[in-house]
This record gives C-alpha cells, sequence and structure tokens, in this order.
C-alpha cells in the first residue's frame, strides 16, 4: 500500500493521533503513512503534571523517541483546557477556589516546564483548546476564565512565546466551521494579533460526519481564517459514519452506501485543502485505522464507528483510494 503522507507531501504533514499501545502494535504501519504524530491523551494537563510540581514525562518521552526514530512531526496536545486538568489546577485543598494570581502561575509553569522540557522535539503547540462557546456567549465559562479573567487566553500564548520561541503556536477548536462560532474565533484570534500576542495558526479540529459540514462551510471558514494571515492546520480529523442526531443503528459492518458517502466526503475535503495547501500545513487525523477510535465511545458509548481511510485490518478502504487518486492530479 502506497504511503498517504508521501502522496501529500508537496502539499501538507498528513498526521495521525497516536496512544502508547498503536505505537507498540503498529508503528511500522504508522511510520510508513504518516508524517506527524499527535499524542491522543499522553500531553494533556492531568498526564504531564498530575499532582502539583510532579511532572511525568516518560510516557510522552517514549512517544517523541518514536516520532524522532522514524523522522517524523511531533505536534504538542494540549497546554490549556478545560477537560483533562486535574481538579488541584483549580481548587485547594479545603475546597476553596484558587485565586487568578495562583491559578496565573499554574498556567505559567506548566507551560513553561512542558514547552522547556519537549523544546525541539514539539514543532506545534495547541495553546489553547475549545475557549470559545459553541451556543450563545462568547469565550466558555471555563475555570481558567472564571479564576483569571479574559486575559487567561494573551497570558497562555506569552508564557507560550517565552518557554520557546521556535515552536509553532496553535488555537484549536471543534465546530469550528460553523458559521456563528467561525466568527468568534475568528474575533478572538484578531484580538490577539491586533494586541500583540503571539499565535502562529488555528487548529480546525475536524470532527465531522458523512453529512456535516458542507463543502462550502469549510471553504468559508478557511478564507475566513487564512485572511488573519496566520497557519492554519486539520489537527482532529475524523469522518463520523453517523449523524449527529442518530442513536446506535447496531451496525455489525459499516453499511457500504455510507462508506461511499464517506469516502466522497474525504474526496471532497482533501480538494479542498490541496486547493489551499499555501496556508494549510498539516491534515491530521484522530486515529489511525478504524479498530480504534474514541468515536466508540463519544457520542455514544460503545456505537461502533469507521471514521478513518484504513478499516480494522488496517487495509486501505475506498476513501484512502480516492485520496491516493487525488494527490496525483
Ligand atoms: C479525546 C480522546 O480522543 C479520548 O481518548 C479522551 O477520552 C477524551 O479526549 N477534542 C480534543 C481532543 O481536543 O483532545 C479530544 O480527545 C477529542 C475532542
Amino acid at each position: 500500500m502506497e504511503s498517504l503522507y508521501k502522496a501529500f507531501e508537496k502539499d501538507f504533514y498528513i498526521g495521525a493521533s497516536v496512544t502508547p499501545e498503536l505505537i507498540q502494535t503498529q508503528g511500522d504501519f504508522i511510520a510508513k503513512q504518516f508524517k506527524s504524530i499527535t499524542a491522543e491523551n499522553q500531553m494533556k494537563f492531568e498526564a504531564l503534571q498530575p499532582k502539583r510540581g510532579q511532572f511525568e514525562f516518560e510516557v510522552a518521552d517514549q512517544m517523541v523517541d518514536f516520532a524522532r526514530t522514524h523522522g517524523m512531526k511531533m505536534r504538542g496536545h494540549t497546554l490549556v483546557w478545560h477537560q483533562q486538568t486535574p481538579k488541584w489546577v483549580f481548587t485547594k485543598a479545603n475546597g476553596a477556589c484558587v485565586g487568578r494570581e495562583e491559578l496565573l502561575e499554574t498556567m505559567k509553569t506548566h507551560i513553561t516546564q512542558v514547552m522547556t522540557h519537549f523544546k525541539q522535539a514539539v514543532y506545534c503547540w495547541d495553546v489553547l483548546n475549545e475557549a470559545i462557546c459553541d451556543g450563545p456567549g462568547y469565550l466558555r465559562p471555563s475555570q481558567w476564565l472564571k479564576g483569571i479573567g479574559e486575559d487567561y487566553i494573551d497570558k497562555a500564548f506569552c508564557y507560550a512565546r517565552e518557554a520557546d520561541e521556535k515552536a509553532l503556536l496553535f488555537y484549536n477548536d471543534y465546530n469550528a466551521v460553523t458559521p456563528e462560532k467561525r466568527d468568534k474565533i475568528y474575533q478572538m484570534v484578531k484580538g490577539l494579533i491586533e494586541r500583540g500576542v503571539p499565535i502562529d495558526g488555528i487548529g480546525i479540529q475536524g470532527h465531522w460526519n458523512i453529512n456535516w459540514p458542507s463543502y462550502e462551510q469549510v471553504k468559508v471558514a478557511i478564507e475566513q481564517y487564512a485572511s488573519l494571515g496566520l497557519k492554519l492546520q486539520i489537527t482532529e480529523l475524523d469522518l463520523s459514519l453517523y449523524d449527529g442526531e442518530e442513536g446506535d443503528l447496531g451496525f455489525k459492518v459499516p453499511p457500504e452506501e455510507r462508506l461511499e458517502k464517506q469516502a466522497q466526503c474525504y474526496e471532497r475535503f482533501f480538494k479542498l485543502f490541496k486547493a489551499y495547501k499555501e496556508v494549510i500545513t498539516g491534515v491530521t487525523f484522530w486515529g489511525v485505522a478504524d479498530d480504534y477510535t474514541w468515536l466508540d465511545y463519544f457520542p455514544v458509548r460503545y456505537r461502533k464507528n469507521w471514521p478513518f481511510v484504513f478499516d480494522q485490518q488496517y487495509q486501505a478502504k475506498l476513501a484512502y483510494e480516492k485520496l491516493i487518486n487525488l494527490s496525483k492530479n
């Protein structure tokens, strides 16, 4: 099977999120098909600093070693997020909320220690993840926002630049192509740029499905974000076989018709990504192959999903064939 990343080498880095288990069992496949990896969970706050001041880098270091050994790029995910962040960050032992100064100090220490540790190994960091509201409202009322105030965002990016002046600093979010949220993300990032806060790019997560979003929505979002003069990456691509509204339909195997639709979607979106290759520097799948995906547990627990271009046996799906053909045009 031809290498997917080599097929798109002239366009952007093709990446995948991986786990230590996947590296162990599918390392050769991953190294052959992808140019970049992201740790699915192992570089999140709770993994790297479960207790105050107690940094645990061992597992993530092994992932970095794998990337280095195979000449792959490593994306860092993620420094500041409202999820997978330990309780101690926001709450004191007596249950009281941590105050602004202490929370800022915690954020600074975490960013500084982590980015310093992974300097040169990680070329690009999701400094801030999912800080914008989906519905009404602007900034997500996270404990970071409540504890520090709106400037927590500026601070996060400034601390990041101080810690590693070379790493690319990204803002990363889902639903980033839906018009309402897109405009809010655009405004937030525009504000950062106007205030001189260091930011290099926007990550469009890309947790999509075979009916959503439309080609047009993705195109408009790419253009709007690109107008800020930043780089873009698709950071967490998976195309669910289920529409947002559907529950568990009990499929034992993926229905042909849905796989065809999925393949068409992959083809259309990659065509678009290629058309914007000057601004899109990476396209990372949120997983490797259909044997394992977080979508088997989310948003419906134990509903099997098949969101990738490689099947459960690590064989090419129709989507893969279409992408390889497209890469040759
Ligand atoms: C998910 C992982 O895939 C799961 O294993 C974990 O249980 C929860 O987090 N947006 C992100 C990712 O930025 O970090 C999330 O990853 C998926 C949604």
